[in-house]
């Protein structure tokens, strides 16, 4: 017998606002089919001025409470991965926890950038098998519209705010790897890569900052990196690359999606692809289309699904998982 984490519920909520790809010809040197061909993006939302990440989590989160027929009451923590928190500090967590009515159990934000659901599923999952909580609310919610820098064609035609929910739970499983729920994570980073993707400005520096990426450099660790993460989680639980029903990778670049899923020897008939709808949403990518892929029909009760994310840090990770 062994606890597992098995996804009970999960939802999700994009701001009303669509900025097709052709609003941005109108102010930079730029195309709608220069921003297809080499990201695969053709739109992504973008949050009204009084809508902030707190909010966009916790539509979510509500959405992903329907969808398992819990309410608050039943949720022992929440794991919220966000790297723009509507105020520095509390916790953009614990702003859920209260709009949500709960009054028990704790709240905390995860911060890996765009790997960060992988890290906040990771941690979700660590205090469920160690006993700490038996049902988890795990939130990737980002307003990434408010760290663009708008003169910066290279980087804000690239990405989109949004928020996705699950809700993990103990279970009894046989402890192999048909068991439902997660079967294995691997968590890296390395903080030398700093200057290929960061904000240049924060609290203790005094600013807001904008993002800066040097997307190329990115692009070069980025096919590789996760592959092997991935490979390595399948492989600790046991199973192989053909035990694989769908990636669901972070959505960043059309281009970085294909290229992993041909070098792990799947076809893209088995990968969730949302990325010409939301834009980068980072935290949020994995947790958003897993949601969306369960709205198509896509995913289904007991499929094998590997999600891999890599972003700023450089941190990357991938997790295993049964539905
Ligand atoms: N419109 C037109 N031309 C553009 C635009 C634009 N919006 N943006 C850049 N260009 C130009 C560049 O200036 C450059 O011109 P030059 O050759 O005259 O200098 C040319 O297009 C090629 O630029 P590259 O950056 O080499 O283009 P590339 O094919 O690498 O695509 C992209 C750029 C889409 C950013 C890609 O590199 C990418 O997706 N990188 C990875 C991003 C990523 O995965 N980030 C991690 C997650 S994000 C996070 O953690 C927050």
């Amino acid at each position: 017998m062994a606890g597992r984490s098995v996804v009970v519920g999960v939802g999700h909520y994009l701001p009303e606002r669509i900025v097709p790809n052709s609003e941005f010809e109108e102010t930079l040197d730029t195309t709608d089919e220069w921003i297809k061909s080499r990201s695969g993006i053709e739109r992504r939302h973008f949050a009204a001025e009084d809508e902030n990440t707190s909010d966009l989590a916790t539509n979510a989160a509500e959405a992903a409470l329907a969808d398992a027929g819990l309410t608050a009451d039943d949720i022992d923590a929440i794991v919220l991965a966000t790297s723009t928190a509507d105020l520095t500090f509390p916790s953009a967590a614990t702003m859920v926890q209260a709009r949500l009515g709960m009054t028990k159990g704790f709240a905390f934000d995860v911060q890996a950038v765009c790997a960060g659901f992988v890290f906040a599923l990771s941690n979700a999952n660590a205090l469920i098998v160690s006993g700490q909580a038996k049902r988890v609310l795990v939130i990737g919610a980002e307003t990434f519209s408010r760290i663009m820098d708008w003169s910066d064609r290279s980087t804000c035609v690239l990405f989109g705010d949004g928020a996705g929910a699950l809700i993990l739970e103990l279970q009894d499983g046989a402890g192999t790897a048909q068991d439902r729920g997660i079967l294995a994570t691997d968590l890296n980073s390395d903080g030398r890569y700093k200057d290929l993707l960061y904000v240049d400005g924060g609290v203790s520096t005094q600013s807001t900052g904008h993002l800066r990426m040097q997307g190329n450099q990115v692009f070069r660790h980025a096919v590789e990196k996760l592959t092997k993460t991935a490979e390595t989680a399948l492989e600790r639980a046991g199973l192989g690359n053909a035990d694989v029903d769908w990636i669901v990778p972070h959505q960043a670049n059309i281009r970085i999606i294909q290229g992993t899923a041909k070098k792990m020897g799947l076809p893209m008939e088995n990968v969730v692809v949302t990325v010409q709808d939301h834009g980068n949403t980072s935290a949020a990518s994995i947790p958003l289309a897993l949601s969306v892929a369960k709205q198509r029909g896509q995913i289904k009760q007991d499929d094998l699904i590997v999600t891999e994310a890599i972003g700023g840090g450089l941190a990357w990770g991938s997790v295993v998982l049964r539905w």
